[in-house]
């Protein structure tokens, strides 16, 4: 198992474990700082990350920018910033389990790397996937879990795009998720 980011993302850059490999541009690995207190997992590349090859560039990213200064007084270079699958699936067609599961020992292995103190889950998929259930977003958000070994605080929110599209009300309760995922740093894993 590689020991650095760096390694690990010159392994995935030839990755043909899912049919995803065969339509991406770039894999989009990861970015941010390797020592992030922070780690921030979405969904998986559109089609700004697909051709520059880095998470959250296009309009989510952008708002993902602003909640990031405004709620967290951070900047993205801070954090550090991936996707439940790393190519982008066609069409933005949702990621299907069997290329989320050929995906996710790159995440497993992100997460191990950087070893934030929280984990702020984007949307459904990055949600589902850490918490290993089936329960929405919209139910699962408003607190902290407990994740992994050692523990860790993970801290579901809605994806930007369903902030982009579901107007005030979404993003106020983004903005709140981001405020509790600020007040767990540094403080020991677990729930909170
Ligand atoms: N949406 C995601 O989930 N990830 C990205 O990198 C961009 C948009």
């Amino acid at each position: 198992m590689p020991t650095t980011l760096a390694a690990l993302a010159e392994e995935a850059s030839s990755c043909t474990a899912c049919g995803l490999s065969e339509g991406r541009t770039n894999v989009v690995f990861g970015t941010g700082s390797p020592d992030a207190e922070v780690m921030f997992v979405g969904e998986g590349p559109g089609a700004r990350e697909d051709e520059q090859g880095v998470p959250f560039v296009g309009r989510s990213g952008q708002l993902l920018d602003r909640l990031l200064a405004e709620e967290m007084g951070v900047d993205r270079s801070a954090c550090y910033i991936a996707n439940v699958v790393k190519c982008r699936p066609p069409d933005n067609r949702d990621p299907r389990p069997d290329e989320i599961e050929a995906c996710r020992p790159y995440l497993e292995q992100q997460v191990a790397l950087v070893d934030p103190s929280v984990i702020v889950t984007l949307g459904n998929f990055a949600s589902k996937l850490l918490l290993d259930t089936d329960t929405g977003i919209t139910k699962l958000r408003g607190q902290a879990y407990a994740y992994g070994e050692p523990p860790r605080h993970l801290v579901p929110t809605f994806h930007p795009a369903a902030a982009l599209r579901g107007g005030a009300d979404v993003l106020a309760r983004m903005r709140s998720d981001l405020v509790r995922a600020k007040m767990l740093v540094g403080r020991a894993g677990g729930e909170g």
